[in-house]
């Protein structure tokens, strides 16, 4: 379904803004909206089935504008899911790490310069070799979906909150060879993407999730 067509769930605001940088076909901004927040994904290709307002940048480009316009107060939260070829297990997709640059390591500098609350989500690896810091580590399996796909999440409140149940990768579940199917995309909860965009989307549960914590360490910082 095209972003102009696009009938968005229905969904109570909370008046707060994030901004998505590399957003993708917007997998993770769908969970920030369905938390309540207004979204504004950033991505450097044109995402015509991107469901919310939308600018093709370079993100690391852009958010250094933002910062330094004075801009990215408008957000109360920024999320980023920086290309993660770089850290990727080669054999997860076909190419070579090298042919990418490191986007975590400059991105997390800006993100951390913006003095905006953050979340930066990567796969796993990212998190083995020390580029960030796993505060949470998340499966499709925890929030009750059919696929087996983790991401690790750093977040400038360093965690904490809510714990979730382990990982259940009982025998059917939809792993990674099953990415370029349709029903890996709708299994996720990203029914308003094509097979490609899903690919590379990460479930809108996740966010939803990470919202929630941070609205948590936001009230428990606030009380
Ligand atoms: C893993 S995907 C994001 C998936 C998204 N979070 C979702 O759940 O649907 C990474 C995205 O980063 C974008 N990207 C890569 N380099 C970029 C850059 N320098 N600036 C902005 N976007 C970039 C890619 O086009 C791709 O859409």
């Amino acid at each position: 379904m095209s972003a102009s067509t696009m009938v968005l769930p229905l969904r109570r605001p909370n008046g707060m803004r994030v901004l998505d940088l590399c957003c993708g076909a917007g997998g993770l901004s769908m969970g920030y909206y369905l938390a309540g927040f207004d979204v504004t994904g950033i991505d450097i290709h044109p995402m015509p089935n991107y469901p919310f307002a939308f600018h093709q940048a370079d993100a690391l480009e852009y958010l250094d504008r933002i910062i330094t316009t004075g801009e990215v107060e408008e957000y109360e939260l920024i999320h980023a899911s920086w290309p993660c070829q770089n850290k990727a297990r080669v054999t997860a997709w076909r190419g070579s790490r090298d042919d990418h640059p490191d986007l975590i390591t400059p991105g997390k500098r800006l993100m951390q310069a913006s003095g905006r609350p953050w979340a930066l989500e990567n796969v796993p690896e990212a998190a083995w070799d020390g580029t960030l810091r796993a505060d949470y580590l998340l499966c499709g399996t925890q929030f009750g979906l059919n696929v087996r796909r983790h991401r690790a999440f750093e977040t400038s409140w360093a965690g904490g909150g809510d714990l979730l149940p382990p990982c259940w990768h009982h025998k059917g579940l939809l792993a990674f060879q099953h990415k370029g199917e349709r029903a890996y995309a709708d299994a996720m909860g990203c029914t308003w993407m094509n097979k490609t965009e899903a690919r590379q989307a990460v479930p809108p549960a996740y966010t939803e999730w990470i919202a929630d914590q941070y609205l948590t360490h936001e009230a428990e910082a606030a009380a």
